[in-house]
């Protein structure tokens, strides 16, 4: 876990983190494959991922969506939109290394499958294998949710597929999520949070209050996994 108590150092942070995990990933696999979060905390790390102009590394990086909600690409809620207009619009990245999740026509379900097609695919997965990402951007919702996996959701369980679907009460979009499995199979995952009011929920999970929490299932099997956190954030740590 690192804290920090200046935006531009924590930033500093997270892009060196970005460039160790992508050369990484580039010098074993000739690609540097990454699953973006939506949320309004990254979105300063978006932007300052926009001024990395290194065109040969953009067209070796694979990006696809960790989440979205199930409203086309151009609402103002979803998070390609988001990407769209922080990132991809602003690096030299090929169109055919984005992953978009695909929604906004068809079922929630189909769109699920569609996505989880999409990985298999691109990572050469068959059933009962999982992609091992090289990098997976998570946020931290106040009641622990993380992706769009949610406390007390069966899709916490979900371990045949890639990709689930999620349904919420009315008031919230559905969405479409990489699945737990997905998640802790990747190399590196950092957990980037901000805020105060994010304090009592990362106590939760640091402190391992509440396993059942679906931030403190984030447990990567092999791979890393770190919090990259602000001095808010972490106000209610102790020790
Ligand atoms: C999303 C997410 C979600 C997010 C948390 C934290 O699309 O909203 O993927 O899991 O990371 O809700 O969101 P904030 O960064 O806005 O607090």
């Amino acid at each position: 876990m690192l804290i920090f108590d200046r935006e531009d150092q924590m930033l500093k942070f997270m892009m060196e983190q970005w460039e160790d995990i992508s050369k990484e990933g580039i010098g074993r696999r000739g690609c540097f494959t990454v699953g973006l979060s939506g949320g309004k905390t990254p979105i300063v790390f978006y932007q300052k991922l926009a001024e990395w102009d290194r065109k040969s590394s953009w067209e070796r990086t694979q990006v696809f969506l960790v989440d979205e909600r199930f409203v086309p690409p151009d609402d103002h809620d979803s998070n390609y939109k988001m990407l769209k207009e922080t990132l991809f619009v602003k690096i030299p990245i090929p169109q055919e290394n984005i992953h978009p999740i695909p929604t906004g026509k068809g079922s929630l379900e189909g769109s699920a499958r569609e996505y989880e097609g999409e990985v298999r695919r691109f990572f050469k997965v068959s059933k009962g294998q999982y992609p091992a990402f090289d990098f997976i951007l998570l946020g931290i919702g106040e009641d622990g949710h993380t992706a769009s996996l949610f406390p007390g959701s069966k899709v916490l369980s979900e371990s045949n597929h890639l990709t689930a679907a999620v349904v919420l009460d009315k008031t919230r979009h559905d969405r479409i999520t990489l699945t737990l499995p997905v998640i802790n199979h990747a190399e590196h995952v950092i957990f980037f949070v901000r805020g105060k009011n994010k304090a009592p929920v990362l106590k939760k999970i640091i402190g391992g209050d509440d396993a059942s929490l679906p931030a403190s299932m984030v447990q990567p099997r092999s791979g890393n996994l770190l919090f990259v956190i602000d001095r808010e954030a972490s106000s209610e740590l102790s020790g």
